[in-house]
């Protein structure tokens, strides 16, 4: 069976608009859930190890300090470290991260959105937190022009590979090749 892959052409304009729409519908749901959508921020960062730490059983400081460093430079602006908070005194309780960027023609495959990581706190899950991060991250590659996005999920990990075709991922036309060295 032949599937089309081509999506119908819309002005820039319109592309906008629907962007514009769909961001502000989806900042409003967020907030009526009671929590943000935002830019990591240093300050959300040892939460950030803790909570890594807390689903994969590792503690990564220093990995997460210098993805903090590189994703949040101004200079880098295909670069997205997203966090979902929530207002919890003084400072801001982080429900979850998404982090990822565009990379160009890797392999001869035209500019795509990569999502790298991502993680939701296991005691505010199933509450579409994980599926928020995922919208918003789309909509900051789509707003950057590229209209793929692509991850890599382990095969045994049945909750990220349920979570990521629940968002509209499927299949794609690489798979990995590797080999142990020394
Ligand atoms: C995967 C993960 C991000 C999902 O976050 P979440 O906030 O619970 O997800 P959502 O509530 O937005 O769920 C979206 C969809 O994903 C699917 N899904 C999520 N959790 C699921 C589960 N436990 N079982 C089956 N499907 C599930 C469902 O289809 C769901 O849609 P539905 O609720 O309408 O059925 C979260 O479970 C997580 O952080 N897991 C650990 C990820 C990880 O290993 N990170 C480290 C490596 S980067």
């Amino acid at each position: 069976m032949n599937v089309p892959t081509d999506r119908p052409e819309k002005s820039s304009a319109a592309r906008a608009s629907v962007r514009k729409a769909s961001s502000r519908a989806r900042a409003e749901a967020q907030r009526s859930e009671g929590f943000s959508m935002r830019s990591a921020r240093g300050s959300d960062i040892p939460q950030i190890i803790a909570l890594d730490e807390q689903v994969t059983g590792l503690a990564k400081a220093e990995y997460w300090q210098s993805l903090f460093e590189r994703y949040s430079r101004p200079a880098a602006p295909e670069h997205f470290f997203l966090v979902a908070a929530a207002p919890d005194g003084a400072a801001d309780k982080v429900l979850g991260f998404i982090l990822g960027e565009i990379r160009a023609w890797e392999f001869g495959s035209a500019p795509c959105g990569w999502v790298i990581a991502l993680s939701v706190r296991p005691d505010t899950r199933l509450r579409g937190l994980g599926r928020a991060l995922l919208d918003e991250i789309a909509g900051r590659f789509t707003a950057a022009g590229v209209a793929k996005m692509r991850t890599m999920v382990a095969r045994d990990n049945r909750l990220l590979l349920l979570f990521f075709r629940a968002g509209g991922l499927v299949s794609g036309p690489y798979f990995e090749l590797e080999k142990e060295l020394g």
